[in-house]
């Protein structure tokens, strides 16, 4: 597609979401499966549930716009689950296996952040209201999930540190 304006720059990059969306969906459940501690696999379980829900909402943004939905592989997700997946594989020790899984996520998560808060900016500028409601109806998705692994990954620094103190 040929980028000649700012209308067809945010669905270039809505067609980019709207792929990693799609790879997150594949994902998450084997990050979930991969994931000791219950608490972080009820959070990608959850977070799975969303990303179904962002990929609804992307192709209601595409139907506002009065374009059709469609996926440009976003090399940038595929990248970072590969590097998620190479965690994985090295079968690291279950101590540090869910910190690795954590920081993984956080950097999918703020790779969406950025990107949900272009296409919202840009959607503003051309006057698309409804459409950046909703972007940044996911947009406030992605920073919550963001929030809440900081949370456990601090949670799971403190209890280490109460083993560490009760050794
Ligand atoms: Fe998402």
């Amino acid at each position: 597609m040929k980028i000649s304006s700012l209308q067809d720059l945010l669905l270039d990059q809505l067609q980019d979401l709207y792929d990693a969306e799609n790879q997150l969906v594949k994902a998450l459940p084997k990050m979930a499966k991969a994931a000791l501690s219950s608490e972080l696999r009820q959070a990608f379980e959850h977070h799975l549930h969303q990303t179904q829900g962002h990929v609804e909402r992307l192709e209601r943004v595409f139907e506002k716009l009065g374009s059709k939905a469609k996926r440009k592989t976003c090399q940038a997700m595929k990248g970072l689950v590969e590097e998620g997946e190479e965690l994985v594989n090295a079968k690291p020790d279950a101590n540090v296996l869910d910190a690795g899984l954590i920081g993984a996520a956080q950097k999918v998560e703020h790779y969406e952040m950025a990107g949900y808060g272009t296409v919202q900016t840009w959607a503003r500028q051309l006057g698309q209201e409804e459409v950046a409601r909703l972007l940044q109806q996911t947009l406030a998705e992605e920073e919550q999930t963001d929030e809440k692994l900081t949370q456990i990954a601090e949670d799971m620094v403190n209890l280490q540190a109460v083993g560490a103190a009760s050794r």
